[in-house]
């Protein structure tokens, strides 16, 4: 089987954080989320992340998904590979993918040409290279006359001739896992920066009568590490740009992209419209014809067809077709909305669920509920759903008006076609056809001003 090593010890000193680096994020996931991604989507599953720096965070954020080995020192990109030994005895009969977990934009069509290069050659190794017009800092790949590999040089043990050259290496490969690990034995620590070089594995295989190919991508993207937080901001603005692009050929229309961000497992539906300042994340799944935005964030959430949603932030929710959202709209996890309702200015729902052709236009907050279709939630009501110890339910019925200003404490049941008066504290549950009507006696205290002002005056 075809296994995959990760490289994710590096520090990041340029970062300034105490992270490591492969955790900083681009476009919402971690570099090493994206690395791990395309491995995926090429088939590869079988992955061993090496840790360094900080090696309990890789832990924590991959939470046992995939094996991890720790290099507890830093003596090179050879040694790092070297902790994953046990890993890849557990099954030599694939070959082996190795990658750097800080450059996020390996692809899938990469590691499958690569490999189908790799096997049709019958390489013991095959490097990954891409041209760049400033290759400063990266390994040289040095070709013979025939146009084979025969090395690669780093930077520092370059030579001038060699660092004209501009094939550089990826840091990607492709080994025969059974070979991987006799080269590996054989690495030693003879250069300019004291380290065990995993590219010297190149020359070795050669030496060893084995063949070494490279296979040159022409997208040098494959290549790019974040080394700062300048280049990570660059890397964010080239991941978003192209998930513009993908957006915009699927029939998505974008005004003006300020402010817009927009995960790369959002989805999108044709002819929806996105305003400035929107930000989808997470598993978000955009109807066709929408209006989103502007200033909106939705997370991990479903909006229909034809849904408006303006000025609002909805989380870990479901919105129907039809459906206008906003502005100043919170809807927080946990929520459904049937389709045609209306959830307006200053109205919070927390896990309830709100029938179609229901309105709750202004001023409420409804937590912990169950609203029916057709019901009319009057400005300023409030679900009183938390007694200081427990979360209780509101059921309301369908066809039901809900007066201004009534308070539900939960738990109640409002049965079909309720009325509340305004101002009504409901604390009984209400039947089908009823009105409640819970106040004061009101009193009017006639020329009461004008006494009041005399007294004032002193007359
Ligand atoms: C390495 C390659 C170079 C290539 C470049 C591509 C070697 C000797 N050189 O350069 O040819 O052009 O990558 O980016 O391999 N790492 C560890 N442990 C270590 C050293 C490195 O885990 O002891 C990890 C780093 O965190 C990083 C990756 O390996 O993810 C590459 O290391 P880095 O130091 O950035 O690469 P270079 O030595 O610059
Ligand atoms: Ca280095």
């Amino acid at each position: 089987m075809n296994k995959a090593i990760i490289l994710a010890g590096g520090q990041g000193k340029r970062m300034k954080a105490d992270m490591p680096k492969p955790l900083f994020r681009v476009l919402g996931e971690p570099m090493l989320e994206w690395v791990i991604s395309a491995c995926e989507s090429a088939g590869v599953s079988d992955i061993c992340v090496i840790k360094g720096f900080k090696g309990e965070m890789i832990d924590e954020y991959l939470n046992g998904r995939y094996t991890t080995a720790l290099q507890a020192e830093r003596l090179g990109t050879g040694h790092a590979v070297m902790q994953a030994i046990p890993f890849l005895e557990g099954d030599t009969s694939g070959n082996t993918l190795v990658l750097c977990g800080d450059a996020p934009f390996i692809d899938k069509a990469t590691i499958e040409g690569s490999l189908a290069f790799h096997e049709e050659q019958g390489n013991a190794v095959t490097v990954i290279t891409s041209e760049l017009d400033e290759p400063f800092g990266y390994g040289r790949i040095i070709r013979s006359a025939d146009g084979s590999v025969s090395g690669i040089v780093e930077q520092k043990d370059a030579t001038d001739e060699q660092k004209a050259v501009k094939e550089v290496n990826s840091g990607t490969y492709w080994f025969r896992t059974a070979d991987l690990i006799g080269l590996l034995g054989k690495l030693t620590n003879n250069n300019a920066q004291g380290e065990y070089y995993l590219t010297d594995t190149i020359a070795i295989a050669i030496a060893e009568g084995g063949r070494a190919g490279a296979y040159k991508s022409d997208n040098p993207d494959i290549i790019k590490g974040a080394n700062d937080r300048r280049e990570l901001l660059e890397f964010n603005n080239y991941a978003r740009m192209k998930v513009f692009e993908k957006h915009m050929d699927n029939g998505v229309g974008f005004t003006c992209l300020d402010g817009v961000i927009i995960e790369r497992s959002v989805e999108i539906g044709q002819g929806t419209e996105i305003l400035p300042g929107t930000i989808l994340r997470g598993n978000t799944k955009i109807g066709s014809g929408c209006c989103i935005g502007p200033n909106v964030v939705i997370e991990n959430s479903i909006i229909g067809d034809r849904t408006v949603v303006n000025t609002a932030q909805i989380y870990d929710s479901e919105v129907e077709p039809d459906v206008n959202i906003g502005p100043f709209v919170h809807i927080r996890p946990d929520c459904h909305i049937g389709k045609e309702s209306k959830i307006g200015d200053f109205v919070e729902v927390k896990n309830s669920s709100i029938g179609e052709k229901t309105a709750i236009a202004h001023l409420a907050y409804i937590g912990d509920s169950d609203v029916g279709r057709k019901v009319n939630i009057g400005c300023g009501t409030v679900t009183v759903n938390y007694d200081g110890i427990t979360k209780n339910r509101c059921v309301i019925g369908d066809n039901s008006f809900i007066g201004c200003n009534t308070n539900l404490i939960a738990p109640v049941k409002l049965g079909k076609a309720v009325y509340t008066a305004a101002g009504t504290t409901v604390t009984r549950d209400i039947p089908d056809y009823a009105l409640a009507i819970e106040r004061g006696v009101m009193k009017i205290n006639e020329g009461y001003t004008i006494r009041k002002l005399k007294t004032k005056q002193g007359k």
